[in-house]
């Protein structure tokens, strides 16, 4: 993977007719060859955003250049290097996966060319299926279609919106393996999720958004080792006021109607401080009847951000952005 941005997005604001705000002032960088995941629950942006850079919403404000194309000035340059399989299951059901397949190619202007379409197909487990008509197919054939779509002009960056939506397991391991292999050839993948599972297995970096924000970029494994916390929690004998001064220099808080002591500890750090947190519990006559640990994970990593992202929420000031700019 190169470092080289093959996406820029600056300050990137939208706000839908009515004046609902979907994304304020977000700025990104997709690095040539890599698995982006864009992580964010439902009604977050994740769509808008992607939609704005494949020319299907126009954005009130900022802009955003594909391969160094502005998405605006220069749509058609910039539209040619990208493929979008989007969320909605839109498809010519009466075409055959086949024709729909080679017009999509077609209306990026580029010249037939069977042997690639067929390589796409058969990467996808669709050959066999090329003379169907797509309303034949099944969901998760449907989907793969318009994968193949995406496909069908070699474009250099692929998003991928909710992958996984409605789709089994199965295919979804499928697919998976299907984005990796696009990402061995040089193709920069962009994908957004709601499952956290998604982000973890697949990603090499992960953005997260909420309410229109980009709360975070991280590569994935800092994120999870800046972020992930192991904890240790006791059950105590007796309920306990408060943390006994003598211990207040370790990272200790008391839950559970003070019949839980929690701590805390890095999961980077070689020493946890355990065997000292327990003679020290023992020199102060802190007795439990139980402990057991847990490890934070990618879910309550994005939880914990979410959740201070709405803290830190500036209070709403009047929006200055046209309206119905779309
Ligand atoms: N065409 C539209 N008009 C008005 N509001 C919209 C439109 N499309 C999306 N929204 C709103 O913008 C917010 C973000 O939507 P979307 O980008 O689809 O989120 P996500 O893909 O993260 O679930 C949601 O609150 C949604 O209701
Ligand atoms: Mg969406």
């Amino acid at each position: 993977m190169t470092q080289r941005p093959i996406i820029q997005i600056e300050r990137l604001s939208k706000t839908y007719d009515g004046g609902f705000q979907a994304l304020k002032s977000v700025d990104l960088e997709i690095r040539e060859g890599e698995i982006f995941a864009l992580l964010g629950p439902n009604g977050a942006g994740k769509s808008t955003l992607i939609n704005i850079v494949c020319g299907i919403v126009t954005p009130t404000d900022g802009r955003v250049l594909a391969d160094g194309h502005d998405i605006q000035k220069d749509f058609r340059a910039a539209r040619e290097k990208i493929g979008l399989v989007p969320q909605e299951l839109l498809t010519d059901a009466f075409e055959t996966v086949w024709a729909t397949t080679r017009f999509s190619r077609g209306l990026f202007g580029k010249k037939h060319d069977a042997a690639y379409l067929e390589e796409v197909l058969r990467d996808l487990s669709l050959w066999e299926k090329k003379d169907a008509k797509i309303m034949q197919l099944s969901g998760g054939m449907k989907r793969r279609v318009l994968i193949a779509k995406a496909l069908s002009h070699e474009p250099r960056i692929l998003f991928l919106d909710e992958p996984s939506a409605g789709v089994d397991v199965e295919l979804r391991h499928g697919m998976w393996q299907m984005v990796r292999k696009l990402r061995d050839r040089g193709v920069t993948i962009i994908l957004t999720t709601h499952y956290i599972e998604e982000a973890e297995e697949m990603a090499d970096r992960i953005g997260v958004i909420s309410e229109g924000r980009l709360v975070v970029v991280e590569d994935k494994d800092v994120l999870m080792k800046k972020l992930g916390k192991k904890q240790l929690e006791l059950n105590l004998r007796a309920p306990l006021g408060a943390v006994p001064d003598a211990l207040a220099d370790l990272p200790l808080e008391l839950t559970g109607d003070g019949k839980t002591l929690v701590y805390t500890f890095d999961t980077q750090t070689e020493e946890t401080g355990i065997a000292d947190l327990l003679r020290r519990l023992g020199d102060h006559g802190v007795d439990f009847t139980d402990l057991h640990s847990k490890e934070s994970s990618l879910e309550e990593i994005f939880v914990r951000l979410i959740h201070e992202s709405k803290r830190s929420e500036p209070e709403p000031a009047e929006s200055t952005a046209p309206k119905g700019a779309r």
